[in-house]
């Protein structure tokens, strides 16, 4: 696979510029197209500003809070003011820790392991299989999967009544997400932050799809903890976020054992160890840590703030006003949806098209194109079937399609867009979902590991 590339137009130059914007790939119909990353929910493409600040920075790298020398300091502050910059960024409180882990998922095993003896957990089955799933690895926790709500008001109201018939004690932990990974819509956080305490029950946000599209305010909204991860807050360094309330994580076993977790080791007099674990954000960061990472997702809160959330909210709000337009004048797609059509929502949007296969149609958009989407069910099983109307045998593995090019499809398809998206992209996007459904794809496809890739021929 080869990559090459063309000067960057500034006609399609986004407000934010990312990497990539230039990048060419082929197309099985011949020539080259500038390639339209519209699967920003999965990951998004680096900001510029974030590449230059890591490679600024790449030549002091050294190690954290291990060396004496001159860039293992330097490192081991920058590494700490990273920390202050996504505390910040978090509107976190002054007795809030934040910790830096490996993604979303990682924070949410983490606090996993981190909940008091027999907490009680509330999690709806719409969410992501991250926020979904980490609970289910300690047999201690009471896990209550509340049913999809169909409005914003009734997601409050199940939560309340699942509250008030659990018994009147003990810890509660509520989960959910800002915004859905499947249809982008935003959930009611600071309702159901109030109702989680009201009842005396906690809450952790998971910001993964909210943080990059909409500022998040951990104090404002009044939730206990959030996590998110850099690679869709443009930054691509494999680090992410835990931030929240010290007293459980103070409390907990270290996440891993090892260097940086531990203060002080020693041999007992029996034979075995004593250990004294920090009780800072370290207790749960052993091992030498990504400061690469951290540093990049400073380097994201602070491109994003400087940019400015009322400008870019602004700009997505018409990106995805665009993209509803254009898919309404369309009658076989429909736009999956829990809340309604005129819920607000991030640039998330999944949809299906009526005789289509959701793999087909999205390797076409790919080859054809030259328009990156995401079909399949999207790691939230539950919550797409539910959308769907599809039985549970249907399932496919996370992504995978599970009917052939040309049969009807039991996935979805889903465009996704940021900070870094161009109007071309998204105008592309439109005019090739008008095509494919009025002509059909130009191309064969067949089905290969349970993808549909392009096949040799023509049509
Ligand atoms: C809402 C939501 N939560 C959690 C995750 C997991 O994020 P990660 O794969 O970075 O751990 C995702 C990823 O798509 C997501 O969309």
């Amino acid at each position: 696979m080869s990559v090459s590339t063309a000067a960057a137009d500034r006609s399609v130059c986004a407000p934010l510029p990312v990497l990539g914007r230039d990048v060419l790939v082929p197309l099985v119909t011949g020539g080259e197209a500038v390639y339209a990353a519209l699967d920003y929910a999965a990951s998004a493409p680096a900001l510029q500003r974030v590449w230059d600040d890591v490679a600024a920075y790449a030549p002091y790298y050294g190690s954290v809070h291990r060396g004496a020398g001159y860039l293992s300091q330097l490192s081991t502050d920058l590494f700490e003011n990273a920390r202050r910059t996504v505390a910040d960024f978090l509107g976190c409180r002054a007795e809030d820790q934040v910790v830096f882990t490996r993604s979303t998922t990682d924070s949410l095993n983490l606090l996993a392991t981190a909940l008091p003896q027999g907490t009680r957990v509330f999690v709806f089955e719409t969410e992501h299989h991250a926020s979904l799933l980490p609970w289910e690895h300690r047999a201690d926790l009471k896990v209550t999967y509340l049913d999809a709500p169909r409005t914003p008001r009734q997601a409050v109201d199940t939560l309340e009544k699942a509250l008030a018939a659990r018994e009147p004690y003990g810890p509660a932990l509520l989960c959910v997400t800002g915004a859905s990974n499947v249809t982008g819509e935003l959930w009611p956080v600071r309702e159901l932050a109030a109702a989680a305490h009201a009842h005396g029950a906690r809450i952790v946000l998971d910001a993964a799809q909210l943080a990059p599209h909409h500022p998040v305010d951990l104090a404002d909204l009044d939730v206990d903890w959030v996590a998110f991860s850099g690679h869709k807050l443009y930054a691509p360094f494999g680090a992410g976020v835990l931030a929240g309330r010290a007293d459980w994580l103070r409390a907990a076993e270290p996440y891993l054992a090892g260097g940086g977790a531990s203060r002080k080791v020693a041999r007992r007099t029996d034979g075995g160890v004593d250990v004294e674990w920090h009780e800072s954000a370290a207790r749960h960061e052993a091992g030498s840590p990504n400061v690469i990472g951290a540093y990049a997702i400073a380097s994201a809160c602070k491109a994003l703030t400087e940019a400015g959330w009322d400008t870019l909210v602004a700009r997505e709000r018409e990106l995805i006003a665009r993209v509803q337009e254009g898919l309404s004048d369309i009658p076989e797609v429909r736009v999956l949806s829990l809340f309604g059509d005129d819920a607000p929502r991030v640039g998330v949007l999944s949809f299906v098209v009526d005789g289509w296969n959701s793999s087909h149609f999205a390797a076409a958009l790919s080859a054809e194109y030259g328009i990156g989407v995401r079909d399949g069910l999207f790691c939230a099983h539950p919550l797409v079937r539910t959308l769907l109307g599809s039985a549970p045998q249907a399932q496919g593995e996370c992504g995978a399609p599970e009917a052939a090019p040309g049969e009807r499809s039991l996935n979805a398809i889903r465009v996704s867009f940021g900070a870094g998206t161009p109007d071309e992209h998204v105008d592309r996007f439109l005019r090739a979902v008008r095509e494919l459904v009025s002509d059909g794809a130009r191309w064969n496809y067949r089905v290969e590991d349970g993808r549909c890739v392009p096949a040799r021929s023509a049509v």
